[in-house]
């Protein structure tokens, strides 16, 4: 896809910033986007610079990294990331770059070592990111302190581990305490991966996003989900009956006895976080409305704890039931390629066979992201036709699409803004 064919402007001169920034200010506010947001490689390459890698990204959760020396991995876009756990607890994040000749240095998603070692010399960091080794040839005079990991900014709160590629990120302290709050009762320090897994789907990342922050197609596609699932979570809600908000004031009498957070909160538009009942006589999101694990979360007592639900944009959403959680990760691969991660998560005494079992537990998850992958396929599919325009969101239905994609563009501009007086 020709990015200055498809978008009608006629210079070869027009740099992608511009066209996205032209583009935007003739947009019509809740409507969908142009075509070239959502397939073409050079507005893709300006996601990938102006929203990924200027924006806080959910990467992964502290559980998978407990002690020292654990890490994990992550690719944002063509940046290989490493998040590791060194000494005295400390959580540290680098580029998984090495600094002899650049090779990438650890190749697995995560595990356990006792130094960062590059496989292609062996050149050997300290888990802080300070070269110790560059083998014997380098000469007397080589200074290993010239030659650490590039850090990456990285913080973490309620089990939530953010990385941030740009030298100097907003604060998000607000988030940070928001999710203390939070997840407090889920003792997060005491939470294991149950399962996970990553789907690649062939649609540009913000349709991903887009088809999740709607429930309007949830009736037509989602049957497992639904056995437990309500629509919507919020008592304004123009859909909400007067049942559902009976059960809502019934469920959240039960939660502030035992202090479990529930009120709606906002972060501006990237944040939002919501404890909502599931269907009256379910209590998780199994096949069946029952627990999928035996053992409750944290300092749960009451499995009936509805969902906390929890959106980090650009790349995140999550389930907090009293059973367990689901945890959803977004990176794009290309224009058209995103991979979708899942975490399951429980206690960490949780035993597997025992209290839960993995294949049960992933089903309804599994069912959905698999029926919202083909959504969003068929989506991107229909948008690259000559025939798309874009079409209007519905304000009852689709809020919080419309959010997203004000959103999205918001801090585009802004972050184009930024970068072109930087450049000039
Ligand atoms: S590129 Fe890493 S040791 Fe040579
Ligand atoms: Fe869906």
């Amino acid at each position: 896809m020709n990015l200055i064919a498809s978008s009608q402007l006629n210079s070869h001169l027009i740099s992608a910033r511009e066209v996205a920034t032209t583009l935007l200010s003739r947009r019509e506010p809740g409507f969908s986007l142009d075509q070239p947001f959502y397939n073409d490689s050079q507005i893709f390459s300006l996601d990938m610079q102006e929203i990924f890698e200027k924006e806080w990204l959910f990467a992964g959760m502290t559980c998978e990294i407990p002690t020292k020396g654990n890490f994990i991995t992550l690719d944002v876009g063509d940046n290989p990331i490493i998040i590791v756990r060194g000494a005295e607890n400390r959580i540290h994040a680098f580029h998984n770059v090495c600094r002899h000749r650049g090779s990438r240095i650890c190749l697995n998603e995560k595990g356990k070592v006792a130094k960062l070692v590059c496989g292609y010399h062996q050149w050997t960091y300290e888990l802080d990111g300070r070269l110790l080794f560059a083998g014997s040839d380098m000469g007397e005079d080589f200074d290993l302190a010239s030659y650490g990991l590039k850090p990456v900014n990285v913080e973490s709160a309620g089990g939530f581990l953010f990385v941030h590629l740009d030298d100097n990120p907003p604060s998000i302290d607000q988030l940070l305490e928001t999710l203390d709050h939070y997840l407090e009762p889920y003792q997060m320090d005491n939470v294991k991966v149950a399962v996970e897994s990553s789907i690649i789907e062939q649609a540009n990342w913000k349709l991903v996003i887009e088809n999740n922050r709607e429930c309007y197609h949830c009736n037509g596609s989602h049957p497992e989900l639904l056995n437990s699932l309500q629509e919507f979570d919020d008592s304004d809600d123009p859909r909400a009956t007067q049942s559902y908000k009976e059960l809502v004031a019934r469920k959240q009498a039960d939660w502030d006895k035992e202090n479990i957070p529930w009120q709606l909160k906002r972060i501006g538009k990237r944040n939002r976080l919501t404890r909502t009942p599931l269907l009256d006589g379910t209590v998780s999101m199994t096949m069946d409305g029952k627990q999928g694990c035996k053992k409750l979360m944290g300092r749960l007592t009451n499995p009936d704890m509805g969902s906390l639900r929890i959106l980090n944009l650009p790349n995140s959403w999550s389930h907090f039931m009293g059973d367990h959680a689901v945890v959803f990760r977004v990176l794009p691969l290309g224009p058209q390629k995103t991979v979708v991660t899942t975490k399951w998560l429980v206690h960490k005494d949780a035993v597997e066979g025992v209290d839960y079992d993995p294949e049960e537990l992933r089903k309804v998850w599994d069912a959905t992201n698999d029926q919202d992958r083909r959504l969003a396929e068929q989506n991107q599919r229909g948008i690259n036709s000559k025939a798309y325009q874009p079409g209007p969101y519905s304000k009852t239905f689709e809020f919080g699409v419309i959010d997203f994609v004000d959103w999205y563009c918001e801090r585009l501009l802004n972050n184009i803004e930024q970068s072109s007086a930087q450049s000039s």
